[in-house]
């Protein structure tokens, strides 16, 4: 038998990037051109974290929505940037906050050029960000990503509410990962659709779709940062665990198993113990933590593609389809 996809196999990330370049290629030309600041450390340090790329996951999605709906126009270019100045701005803010080092290949920029500066560029793309938005003239627009950049502060505060607290339980994880993460997709797609003209049902839709993908993504990521390699990641492996960050696998084997390793977790999320990686793997994997936590992620994917019926079938929403799958199948 030869090796064809079937008509109904969903498109792998490398179809959906090479469908998307062109889009995605005049996005990027607005994210640099749009960078510039006579500060040269404002370009020092967004270069740096811009052009070592990253995934891009979230304005393909806001560019992916709009044209699944059928817009023909270039206002989805700058919505795409904006949602990826948003993104690259609560990166900043989260390797301080998180001390990491180890960021889409490279040292971060807070190990780099200090916590000041990085703090304080995250600022400056933050409020870029929102220069670009009101060249949209859109009250609406506007109202979804005032709410969505207040909701990720809030959950980025919330999880600092519960770090190094043993008894985070599985609600206030999902809680967390809702507002730092999931809201972020959610916009980026509600608002595709929102472009494009769509009703509010299918603005909805896009919504779900969006967020169910952010839960999704954020819950695999959690697994990733136990199982990956750095090289493969360009993170750090057990940045969570060091962190002191109760994460799906963890919270899991917490509650599950041998009461003996339940209580050793407990104790070295408290102390925030990386020297404890080895254990910790060792317990997760003996609760069936990791295979819980991915069939978790699973469930939302496929929430994520249900949310998705009745949506054109056209290439673009394919690729929407696709992307669900990605979030829980990637490697970095
Ligand atoms: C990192 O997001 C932050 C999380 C929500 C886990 P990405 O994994 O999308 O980061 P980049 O943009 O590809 O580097
Ligand atoms: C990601 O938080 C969410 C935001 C950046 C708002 P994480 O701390 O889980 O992401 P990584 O692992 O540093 O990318
Ligand atoms: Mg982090
Ligand atoms: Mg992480």
């Amino acid at each position: 038998m030869p090796d064809t996809p079937s008509p109904n196999a969903l498109p792998a990330i490398a179809d959906i990037q090479r469908l998307a370049a062109p889009e995605m290629a005049a996005v990027d030309d607005l994210i640099r051109s749009r960078l510039a600041s006579d500060v040269v450390l404002i370009n020092q340090i967004s270069e740096h974290i811009v052009a070592a790329g990253g995934k891009r996951l979230r304005p393909l999605l806001a560019v992916l929505s709009a044209r699944a709906l059928g817009y023909q126009e270039a206002q989805h270019h700058t919505l795409a940037a904006i949602i990826e100045f948003i993104h690259t701005a609560t990166l900043l803010h989260d390797d301080v906050v998180d001390e990491s080092d180890l960021r889409r290949g490279r040292k971060t920029a807070n190990a780099l050029f200090g916590n000041a500066p990085s703090v304080l560029v995250g600022d400056f793309l933050y409020s870029r960000a929102f220069q670009l938005m009101v060249g949209l003239d859109s009250m609406t627009v506007q109202r979804v990503l005032a709410d969505t950049t207040n909701a990720i502060a809030e959950g980025e505060v919330l999880q600092l509410l519960h770090v190094h607290n043993p008894d985070t339980d599985e609600a206030a994880y999902l809680r967390v990962i809702e507002r730092k993460t999931a809201v972020l997709f959610a916009a980026a797609t509600r608002l595709g659709a929102m472009l494009a003209g769509a009703d509010e049902a299918t603005q909805q839709r896009l919504a779900d779709f969006g967020m169910n993908l952010g839960y999704a993504f954020q819950i695999a990521d959690d697994v990733l940062d136990y199982v990956s390699d750095a090289a493969t990641l360009g993170k750090n492996l057990g940045d969570d665990l060091a962190e002191g960050k109760a994460t799906l696998p963890v919270i899991h084997a917490m509650t599950q198993g041998d009461p003996a390793r339940r209580a050793r977790l407990r104790e070295i999320i408290s102390a925030g113990d990386v020297g404890a990686l080895d254990e910790v793997l060792e317990a997760i994997h003996a609760a069936g933590s990791l295979d819980y936590s991915r069939e978790t992620a699973n469930r939302y994917a496929r929430a994520a593609e249900a949310a998705l019926g009745g949506l054109p079938d056209n290439d673009w929403t394919r690729a929407l389809r696709g992307l669900a799958r990605y979030a829980v199948d990637r490697k970095h």
